[in-house]
C-alpha cells in the first residue's frame, strides 16, 4: 500500500500548515497513510517522523509559520546526507515525499531523485514569489499584506513629520514583494533587483517630488536591490546629497515571515496540497504543483528552480505613473 511523507523545508511561510493539511486529509481521502516528516531534510535524515491523520491537523489551517517545523539542511547538499534519507525512507515504507519549500527545497529533491528515482512532487511555499512556473508561491500574498500594513503605520510618522522613509523589505533576488507592495502602499519609489536604478537618477526623482510639493516620502527597498543592499549608506547619500531630506530607514525583517495566513493563501495552499497527492496517485514525479493563469499545473523541478529573473514591466510604469 502507499504510503506518502509529507516535510517543510526553506524559510517558513504563511500557508504552509494549511498545505500540510490538505496532504495529510487528501492522503486519508484516498486511502493513503501520512507521515510527518520534522525540520526538514534534516529531519529525514534523523528520521524524525510521526503518523499524521485526518485529525492530527486540526485548527491549524489559519495559523503561521509550519507545525511540522523547517530547516535549512547542509547536511541533504552532499550525497551521504542523502543517502542515510533515503535509507530512513525505505526503512519506514515511505514510497512517494510531499515537498513544501523553495528553490533550495526544489534544487535538493531533483538531486535525491537523480539519485534514488525516489518519487517526489513539490508545493512552492515561500514569501518572495520566486519560483518559475506558477503565478504565486504560498505565503506571498500573506507578505504582501503584511508589508502594506507596516508601510502604511510608516507613512502616519513620514507624513507627521515631514520625512523620507527608506522601507527594506525581504524577497531574496526577486523584487516582487517590494514592487507589488510598494505599489499598494503608494511608495515614492521602489528599487528592486531586476532593474537597477542608480543613485543618480533615485536623487533626481526625489528633488523633483520635493519640488512638486511633496512634504514626505516613502521609497520601497527590495533587500536585493544594488543601491539598496547598503540601505544605511543609501540614506546618508540622500541627506548629504539633498539637504532638504530628513530620512529614515526602517527594515522590515522577519515580520513579512509570520503571522495568519490570508484566504488567498488558504485556497492556494489547500488546491495544491490536494493537487500534489492526485499527481502522486497519477504517477508523477519531479515536478512541482502550481497554480498558472488560477488553474492547478505541473511544472518540472528544473523548470521551476530556473532564475528568471523576470518582472512585470507593465507594474512599473504603473507605480511610475500613480507616483507622480
Ligand atoms: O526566502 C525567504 C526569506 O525570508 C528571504 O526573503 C530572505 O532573504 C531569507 O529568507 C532570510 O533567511 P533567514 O530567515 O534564514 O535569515
Amino acid at each position: 500500500s502507499m504510503k506518502i511523507g509529507v516535510l517543510t523545508s526553506g524559510g517558513d511561510s504563511p500557508g504552509m500548515n494549511a498545505a500540510i493539511r490538505a496532504v495529510v486529509r487528501a492522503c486519508e481521502y484516498q486511502g493513503v497513510q501520512c507521515l510527518g516528516i520534522y525540520r526538514g531534510f534534516q529531519g529525514l535524515i534523523e528520521a524524525d517522523f510521526k503518523e499524521l491523520n485526518a485529525r492530527s491537523v486540526k485548527n491549524i489551517i489559519n495559523r503561521g509559520g509550519t507545525f511540522l517545523k523547517s530547516a535549512r539542511c547542509d547536511e541533504f547538499k552532499n550525497s551521504k546526507g542523502r543517502k542515510k534519507a533515503y535509507d530512513n525512507l525505505i526503512n519506514e515504507n515511505i514510497n512517494a515525499l510531499v515537498v513544501i519549500g523553495g528553490d533550495g527545497t526544489f534544487k535538493g529533491a531533483t538531486a535525491f531523485q537523480k539519485e534514488f528515482n525516489f518519487p517526489i512532487v513539490g508545493i512552492p511555499g515561500t514569501i518572495d514569489n520566486d519560483i518559475n512556473g506558477t503565478d504565486y508561491t504560498i505565503g506571498y500574498d500573506t507578505a504582501l499584506n503584511t508589508v502594506v500594513e507596516a508601510i502604511d503605520k510608516i507613512r502616519d510618522t513620514a507624513n507627521s513629520h515631514n520625512r523620507l522613509f527608506l522601507v527594506e523589505v525581504m524577497g531574496r533576488d526577486a523584487g516582487d514583494i517590494a514592487l507589488n507592495a510598494g505599489i499598494g502602499a503608494g511608495a515614492e519609489e521602489i528599487l528592486i533587483p531586476e532593474q537597477d536604478m542608480g543613485l543618480e537618477r533615485l536623487l533626481e526623482s526625489l528633488d523633483k517630488s520635493k519640488k512638486s510639493g511633496k512634504t514626505s516620502s516613502i521609497v520601497v527597498v527590495s533587500e536585493g536591490d544594488q543601491i539598496g543592499k547598503n540601505i544605511f549608506e543609501l540614506a546618508e547619500n540622500i541627506e548629504k546629497n539633498l539637504k532638504n531630506y530628513e530620512v529614515r530607514v526602517s527594515v522590515l525583517g522577519h515580520i513579512q515571515r509570520g503571522g495568519a495566513p490570508s484566504c488567498y493563501d488558504r485556497v492556494l495552499a489547500s488546491r495544491l496540497g490536494v493537487g500534489a497527492v492526485d499527481a502522486l496517485l497519477n504517477g508523477e514525479t519531479n515536478v512541482m504543483v502550481g497554480i498558472v493563469h488560477n488553474k492547478v499545473k505541473l511544472i518540472p523541478f528544473a523548470e521551476a528552480i530556473k532564475s528568471s529573473n523576470q518582472f512585470d514591466v507593465s507594474l512599473v510604469r504603473v507605480a511610475d505613473i500613480i507616483s507622480i
